[in-house]
């Protein structure tokens, strides 16, 4: 009887456990139960790249790690095509998307956006010698792009929504391929967002940044629409990173302040 009574106890107690696990503890709310894991497109310095040991560094994976620490989840980085890592978010084969990823009513139809946690400035880039001085030049000029990213989206809209036409934008899978492009004249400028900009002409000689920056967007991290839990969760833990100065000791680790 004793023992019965012990059994019964163990299986109650099991039982309580692997409910308390699939209620809404943090470990819950992820595909992967105690992961985390972020699409991107690891091709993005200094927000997301490879270091010399093939690595993922950046801001973003700095950032991301943070918060997976504050939720008790391991992070898991999952490297793919810059729109592969959105439609991954949005689909649920990931947890999350972190790769610069500009907030527009575009995506916000197809996904959520946590609280914005950076600045992105689109720039334009063009050979040192060249004729393009500010963005109102660039009209009927060849401009290339990453392809899928705002950059591509709003410069290929029509001339009268502020783009350029989309004959005249050419989209490349990363944005060193559009710098190659540029520096063999395939293009006339490459529009990018400004951080991986600065670090593509500090290594690709002869070209420079146009002054006159051509618009300012907000990044935030992307999920699958109606995640509304992970979402909280990150935004929380997202907020508690910004006051203690976390996320801007990242930032200001990878950038500095010209
Ligand atoms: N901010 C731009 C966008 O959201 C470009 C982001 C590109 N990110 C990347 N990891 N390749 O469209």
């Amino acid at each position: 009887m004793k023992k019965w009574i012990a059994i019964l106890t163990a299986a109650v107690l099991a039982l309580s456990l692997f409910a308390g696990c699939t209620s809404s503890d943090s470990k819950g709310m992820t595909i992967e139960k105690g992961k985390l894991i972020m699409s991107t497109n690891a091709e993005f310095p200094p927000y997301e790249m490879t270091d010399d040991n093939g690595s993922y560094v950046g801001i973003d994976i700095e950032i991301a790690k943070a918060i997976a620490d504050k939720l008790g989840l391991e992070l898991v980085i999952d490297d793919m095509g810059f729109v592969a890592a959105l439609e991954a978010a949005q689909q649920g084969s990931s947890d999350m998307v972190m790769a610069g990823v500009t907030v527009s009513p575009d995506r916000q139809a197809v996904m959520d956006f946590s609280d914005s946690y950076a600045t992105g400035v689109q720039v334009v880039i063009v050979p040192e010698d060249s004729d393009i001085t500010s963005p109102d030049d660039l009209e009927g000029k060849k401009i290339g792009t990453q392809l899928g990213t705002t950059g591509y989206i709003y410069a290929s809209d029509t001339p009268g929504n502020g783009g350029y036409g989309e004959a005249n934008v050419i989209g490349y899978n990363n944005g060193i391929t559009a710098i190659q492009a540029l520096q063999n004249g395939q293009v006339d400028c490459v529009i990018i967002d400004n951080a991986p900009a600065q670090e593509f002409v500090k290594t690709n000689k002869g070209l420079k940044i146009l002054e006159t920056e051509w618009l300012t967007e907000d990044y935030a991290i992307g999920f699958a629409k109606g995640n509304t839990e992970l979402k909280d969760a990150v935004n929380k833990a997202l907020a508690e990173l910004i006051a203690d100065g976390t996320v801007q000791k990242i930032i200001d680790k990878y950038i500095t302040a010209e």
